[in-house]
């Protein structure tokens, strides 16, 4: 089957499916003659055609100051190219070298206590230390233009795995400078952050302080803007660090590791600014019906990470082929179970497999951590021969590379969302929001839909359903837009605890889900809390489903349809479940929160109702499907068997299987885990 790709290589020069992983040949640096042949060798027999290499070598490429070592990294990358390898080169700013820390103490972080670090670790720079800034930015020109017309060169890796936060005086001049910026003066942050308030009026700028368990620790309104402020930095440190690259090598796309769902940074505002987006994913599989969750979790987070970047594919930057050193308990992977997790990036929309690490390391932390090279360093290892038998897939499916999910189906996640719903003070101090979006996202993928995660900045236009629990925040015009694409014919549904605060954290005043109030055709008059254990009721379609934790009491406008009512307590009879026709569109307003049993069903409706056609109708438990469409249209199912058992799928319409050729129709047995991609024939 010849696809066409919709989008460019994910890397310069790639073709097809990526395979590869971290790569720290200059751990080997004494031993080069025969282990970095063998690695060759190796990358060979694992159908590996790409590696990523220099992340944490600073102390190699410049072991004192302005004292330059490349000659290592050259051999490097004439190596790689040699054997048909495309290099994903890295920045070295994830760790500083010992002298820049004894030198130029300012890189140090200052943590919130006020107490400056020491040098140690890694991913623990001061973002706003003009030292090393200026250090970055070096180092990264003479990697552009020691590299820009090395042939192996097909990708910037920035950084590693950006993170955390820096409380010393330059960050707070820094973070001043961020407020001023975003309030102009002082009354309008006073008004925006309500600051009478425990008498917290400012006077002037040089008054605030970022927050501290010594200092400031309650005040909403700081702490949302500190949140804001860390990951603005982040986006703003990124953007430092790739100005000489876009300078030297502006046809070698850039991107940073990303962490799924990491709190300090605003993926969305990240993603805005990478070429591709790329993350890694550690899922702890178990080999039992539990994996029916981890894939479920799984998902969500590719679906994610896809998203930040708009509808196109991303990568599997990282991914561990046995077990990790940094659990509690590290489990080997069961058989098979690399595979699926392999497959399953592919399946949302990866263009890429890769793992941490290619070889393990003979000393230091992550010595045992899994890796596709042991230390006994052949081919014959459990762990090895199955990350061959990947390479063997990924080449197989090399027509998938560059077609992309085009779901219809979103559901909203919002990092400044989830700040206010974390700094927030009322019900139950857990709000759980992550956890909610990720019972509302499997609840649609169990339906049989793909499903796209986005925030509230993202167009609303490509997607007939749109779900997005617990918006307790309307941020921008976010409101409007769903106003709009209700209006428009869209479906659109809501949760308790929904349209409480602005984007300042500032209540509306019209009751709540106030801007969408008339788009909801509810008002939330109260919400209640349930302690552990207690539950309530409502009745849906003449099934009975369970309330806990949370429960809105809301009046239902004359037009709105209640669908569910509460069973007990003083607001037995009150709405649970309601529907409302609005312009051409419908919303939809779930006040429980309820089980996962509910949610599978109430959307299966919802989008049989807007006129989505599912993926794969009657999906059964732990099978999961999705699609990647081409160029031309052409479509690519994958269904995956999350399961230990076998399982069977009926299709209707003709497939043919993209790895056998063989033509797939009707009732389909799955085997446990495995993995299907079948191409629809018309
Ligand atoms: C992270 C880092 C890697 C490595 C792995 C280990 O993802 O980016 O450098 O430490 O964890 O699982
Ligand atoms: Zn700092």
């Amino acid at each position: 089957a010849e696809g066409m790709a919709k989008f460019p290589p994910a890397m310069k020069g790639a073709q097809g499916l990526l395979h590869g992983g971290d790569y720290n040949p200059d751990q080997w640096i004494e031993m080069k003659d025969t282990i970095w042949k063998k690695d060759m060798e190796m990358a060979k027999k694992a159908g590996i055609n790409t590696l990523s290499v220099g992340i944490f070598s600073w102390s190699m490429l410049e072991p004192e100051e302005g004292v330059y070592r490349f000659e290592w990294l050259d051999e490097v990358m004439d190596m790689l190219h040699e054997n048909g390898i495309r290099a994903v080169l890295a920045t070295p700013s994830g760790a500083r070298p010992a002298w820049m820390a004894r030198k130029y103490p300012e890189v140090l972080r200052v943590n919130a206590q006020r107490q400056k670090e020491l040098f140690g670790d890694r991913h623990n720079h001061c973002a706003s230390s003009p030292v090393y800034r200026e250090k970055v930015q070096k180092i990264n020109t003479l990697l552009a233009e020691r590299y820009k017309d090395h042939p192996a060169l097909a990708m910037w890796h920035i950084s590693n795995e950006y993170g955390g936060d820096c409380h010393c005086e330059n960050c707070q001049k820094r973070f001043r400078a961020f407020l001023k910026d975003r309030y102009g003066d002082i009354e309008t942050l006073n008004r925006s952050w309500w600051n009478s308030f425990w008498s917290h009026r400012y006077t002037c700028f040089e008054e605030i302080e970022s927050p501290s368990p010594i200092g400031e620790s309650s005040s909403q309104g700081l702490k949302l803007a500190w949140r804001r402020f860390c990951s603005w930095q982040t986006v703003d440190f990124y953007l430092h660090e790739i100005e000489p690259l876009k300078r030297i090598t502006p046809d070698v796309p850039c991107t940073t590791n990303l962490m799924s769902t990491y709190p300090v940074i605003n993926y969305f505002d990240l993603g805005k600014v990478l070429d591709v987006s790329s993350w890694d994913n550690y899922p702890q599989w178990q080999g039992t019906m539990e994996d029916v969750h981890v894939a479920e979790n799984t998902a969500f987070k590719h679906d994610l990470m896809r998203g930040v970047c708009g509808r196109k594919p991303f990568l599997m930057m990282e991914s561990s082929p046995s077990s990790v050193n940094w659990h509690e308990i590290n489990k080997l992977r069961r058989p098979g179970t690399v595979t699926l997790q392999s497959l399953q990036a592919i399946a949302h929309g990866s263009d890429s497999v890769q793992y941490f690490q290619f070889r393990k390391g003979r000393g230091q932390s992550e010595k045992f951590h899994g890796a596709v090279i042991d230390h006994e360093g052949s081919e014959h290892t459990r762990v090895f021969k199955e990350v061959a038998q990947i390479g063997k897939r990924l080449r197989d499916l090399g027509c998938i590379a560059g077609t992309a999910p085009e779901n219809k189906v979103a559901v909203v996640y919002d990092w400044e969302n989830r700040w206010a719903l974390d700094e927030s003070e009322f019900g139950i101090r857990e709000k759980n929001y992550e956890r909610t979006v990720r019972q509302h996202h499997p609840a649609l993928r169990r339906a049989g839909y793909g499903v796209d995660v986005i925030d509230q900045t993202i167009d609303l236009s490509p997607y007939k359903v749109v779900s997005a629990p617990m918006s307790y925040m309307l941020r921008g015009d976010f409101a409007q837009r769903v106003r709009q694409f209700v209006e428009d014919g869209g479906t659109f549904v809501m949760t308790y605890v929904s349209g409480y605060v602005d984007g300042e954290d500032m209540t509306f005043l019209g009751g709540f889900p106030d801007p969408l109030r008339d788009v909801a055709g509810v008002w939330a008059e109260e919400v209640d809390v349930l302690y552990p254990g207690e539950s309530n009721k409502f009745v849906y379609d003449g099934r009975s489903y369970h309330v806990h934790e949370w429960a809105e009491l809301i009046h239902a406008d004359a037009d709105t349809k209640v669908l569910a009512t509460y069973e007990s307590d003083f607001y037995a009879g009150m709405p649970a479940v309601t529907r409302h026709p609005f312009g051409k569109g419908v919303c939809l307003y779930v006040a429980a929160r309820t089980s996962e049993n509910f949610l599978k069903m109430f959307y299966e409706k919802v989008c049989a109702k807007s006129g989505l056609a599912p993926i794969v109708e009657q999906l059964p438990y732990g099978v999961g499907a999705t699609e990647r469409i081409g160029d031309a249209g052409e479509r690519y199912t994958f269904l995956l068997s999350y399961l230990p058992v076998i399982e069977k799928v009926t299709l209707t319409g003709r497939y043919q299987d993209v790895e056998t050729g063989e033509e797939v129709t009707g009732e389909i047995v799955l085997e446990p885990r495995q993995v299907r991609v079948l191409r629809k024939m018309e």
